[in-house]
Order: C-alpha cells, then sequence, then structure tokens
C-alpha cells in the first residue's frame, strides 16, 4: 500500500491527517463526514486510528456494536456528550450508555459490586448493560443528570477495538435520530448522521439487531430488568437470585410513575408513517394482511403468512425465529417508511415469554406503534381499523 501523501481534513476536529490508497479509496465523504468501511473479520488498528483519535479529541463517531450500530463520543467528556445530544435531538435527561473495552475498566466508572463481577463473568463481553452509582469521572451531562450510570462492554471487535485504541470510555446511544428505530446498518445510520457525525464506521450490519438489555442492580442478588434483549430473565437468574421485570419493559408506564429509565417515557422506534399491531389467530391476522395488502397498506409479515399476503410483504423470517425477527425489525420499519403506501400493519409478537425474545421484541414493536393494536377476525375482518385511521388502543 503506498502513501500518496495527499492530506485530508477531518470535520471540526481541527486536524489533518495522510492517508494511504486504501484509506483514500474507503474513506468516502458525505456532507463532511468520512465513511470508512472495515472488515470485522480482517482489520488492524491501524484502520481505526482515525476513528479513535475523533473521539479521543472531542469529535462524534458511528460505529457498529453486536447490537444495534452506536453514536459515540468520549465519556468522560462533557462537552463532547452534550454534541451527541445535539446530533440525534435527543433530550438531555435521557442518560447515555458508557462502554468499556473490557469488565474490570467499569471501576474506574461506576461503583461495582460482586453481582456486577457474576453478571460481567457471564455476560461480557456482551450484549448486557449493567446500572450502578456512577463515579465522578463520568460527568452528569452524560448520565442525563443522574447519580447512577449505565455500563456495558460490547463483543462486537471493531466496537471494542475503537474504545481501547480511543483510550477513553465511549458514550454512546444508538445511532439514530431521536425517536426513529435503531440504526443496524451504517447505511441506516448514515441517513441520520451525514453532515452531523465526523466519522462512521461500516462494519456490515449489526448481528443481534436489538439494543442490549438493561438491568439495575437492586441487592447482593437481585436486579430489575429494565429493557429485555438477547440476555433473557432466565440467562439473568443462571446468575442472579432474583430477576424483576420493570412495567416499562413490557409496555408503558402509568403518567403518574417515575420512569426507572428515563429513555422509556419518550416515543421510541417509530416510523414516520403509523403502525398498527394485529393479534387475533395466526389464519385471521393473515387474512387481514392480505385485505389491507390489497388497499395499499404496507404489511411486515412472517415467511410463513407470505403466499396468501401477495405483493411486496416485507418478511421478519419465520414466525418460529425471533432471532431472525429481532435481527430484522428495525431494518424492516425503515424500508417500511421508504415504500409506497401510508399505514404499517406487523403481527403482535408472542409476549408470553415472561422476558425473552418476545419480551424484546414487544418492547420495541409497542412504542413504534405508539400503542396501536387492532384485532384481527376471521376473513379478514378487523374489531376497528378506524376507517383509514389506526384505532389506539391506550
Ligand atoms: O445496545 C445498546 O445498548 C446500544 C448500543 C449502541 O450499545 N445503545 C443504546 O443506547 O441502545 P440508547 O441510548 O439508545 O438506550 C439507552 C437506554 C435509554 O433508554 C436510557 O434511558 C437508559 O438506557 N439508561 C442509560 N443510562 C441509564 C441510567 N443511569 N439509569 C436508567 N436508565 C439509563
Ligand atoms: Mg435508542
Amino acid at each position: 500500500m503506498t502513501d500518496t501523501g495527499e492530506e485530508r481534513h477531518i470535520r471540526g476536529q481541527g486536524q489533518t491527517k495522510r492517508l494511504t490508497d486504501r484509506e483514500l479509496f474507503e474513506s468516502r465523504r458525505f456532507s463532511g463526514t468520512a465513511y470508512i468501511t472495515v472488515d470485522r473479520d480482517s482489520f488492524t488498528d491501524g484502520e481505526l486510528l482515525i476513528a479513535a483519535k475523533t473521539v479521543r479529541s472531542g469529535g462524534l463517531c458511528v460505529f457498529p456494536t453486536e447490537t444495534v450500530y452506536g453514536i459515540g463520543a468520549d465519556a468522560t467528556d462533557s462537552r463532547a456528550a452534550e454534541k451527541i445530544y445535539r446530533a440525534k435531538g435527543r433530550p438531555s435527561d435521557n442518560p447515555l450508555i458508557i462502554h468499556v473495552s473490557s469488565p474490570s475498566e467499569t471501576e474506574k466508572y461506576a461503583v461495582t459490586c460482586p453481582l456486577y463481577y457474576r453478571l460481567a463473568s457471564q455476560f461480557m463481553p456482551g450484549p448486557l448493560t449493567v446500572i450502578m452509582p456512577k463515579r465522578e469521572t463520568i460527568p452528569k451531562t452524560a448520565t442525563g443528570g443522574l447519580e447512577t450510570v449505565a455500563v456495558r462492554c460490547p463483543s462486537h471487535p471493531i466496537a471494542n477495538a475503537l474504545i481501547r485504541l480511543a483510550g477513553v470510555p465511549i458514550a454512546a446511544p444508538s445511532a439514530n435520530i431521536s425517536g426513529r428505530p435503531s440504526a443496524t446498518s451504517a447505511e441506516f445510520a448514515l441517513r441520520d448522521f451525514a453532515g452531523r457525525a465526523d466519522v462512521i464506521i461500516d462494519g456490515g450490519d449489526a448481528d443481534f439487531g436489538l439494543e442490549s438489555t438493561i438491568v439495575r442492580i437492586t441487592g447482593d442478588d437481585s436486579v430489575e430488568l429494565l429493557r429485555p434483549g438477547a440476555v433473557t430473565r432466565d440467562a439473568l437468574l443462571c446468575v442472579c437470585g432474583e430477576v424483576s421485570v420493570s412495567p416499562g419493559a413490557a409496555g408503558e408506564l402509568p403518567a403518574d410513575e417515575r420512569p426507572v429509565c428515563p429513555g422509556m417515557k419518550y416515543r421510541h422506534y417509530a416510523p414516520s408513517k403509523p403502525l398498527a399491531l394485529v393479534r387475533g389467530d395466526m389464519n385471521s391476522r393473515t387474512a387481514f394482511f392480505a385485505e389491507q395488502a390489497k388497499r395499499g397498506g404496507i404489511i411486515i409479515c412472517y415467511d410463513e403468512q407470505l403466499p396468501q399476503i401477495g405483493g411486496e410483504a416485507i418478511s421478519l423470517g419465520s414466525e418460529k425465529d425471533l432471532l431472525s425477527q429481532g435481527h430484522l425489525l428495525f431494518s424492516a420499519l425503515r424500508r417500511a417508511d421508504a415504500m409506497p403506501g401510508d399505514r404499517i400493519f406487523a403481527n403482535m409478537p408472542p409476549v408470553e415469554d415472561g422476558g425473552g425474545l418476545g419480551l424484546a421484541l414487544y418492547n420495541r414493536l409497542i412504542r413504534a406503534a405508539a400503542h396501536t393494536v387492532v384485532t384481527a377476525g376471521p376473513g379478514g375482518s378487523a374489531d376497528d381499523v378506524g376507517g383509514g385511521q389506526p384505532v389506539s388502543s391506550r
């Protein structure tokens, strides 16, 4: 690889850097945002140096994780954290998750306990976020004013190397404009953050597709599940004596109750078109989808329903494959938004699994649908589809 000696400017950083031919080829520019493609299975530290330097000097970097893409900045730098809130349009009381490259680093940023290390030895690096009291190293700007901090150690090789090379913990919410579906690919992140982030690292599709499981440590042997994800309640029970499920983990909180997880009170994951969740037995739901597809509705369904629906329905995979449904959910919502048609319908996911992947899907979909639920009856009828308007059940 030869060095052409050409110099490029990283916007907002006030630095120039000599790029190699490969970097020049791979670093495309979008409204001042550097876009770098990195092969997750065979990259070198050198390929992440621009991004790591961007983070270290207070800039914004979009990067892949095993859950969803994050938009990150130095978690110890108040002004860098503020940039994240501005770029996302995120309310300043909604705290950020702090990403570390090894579980023991957490010690510098949070007041840990033996239960944290038990959880870490089982689930970190990986898709689990743990909330603990914060130390002074993390400014309150990053924690939405709270005295607690949410810490996660991602297993994605690019995320992990980026944090290590940056040499600082990275505060990173999901890489989407506030309220929109989380980005599961760099291209989706680019649509939201071209011109707003300094660097976007494209490391391919996120593995899992739904955000991390969030727990709060509530005792020596107990946690509260605040956001369901890939680490299920049953898995947590192998490490903790007690796992309570916060009401907000499943649906909405009563208006008078202060949410433990501030992000829960905001509209979330929402496509710009109205979305309704459809419940009822499988045959009725499929007939209802077929009927709505004829009327120009956009359908997000399962493989098994596709033959009867026809048209351009989007499938999340098999009805039985909850992993595939989680993997494809956010991209399906974004694709549905881009299709002709002004209303979206999707299956109500199974919630009876009490803290597993069904609950994780339900948690995202019920918010994306702003609690709009219709019941499909025989032959494609429904309790009410609101004469063209979605019916809100709550
Ligand atoms: O998988 C993930 O967790 C992704 C990737 C990028 O790591 N990140 C992510 O961040 O989903 P975000 O900001 O989209 O969601 C974080 C959630 C928010 O609902 C926020 O309110 C909650 O975590 N949270 C963060 N710190 C908290 C704290 N100290 N106490 C309670 N909730 C907290
Ligand atoms: Mg988010």
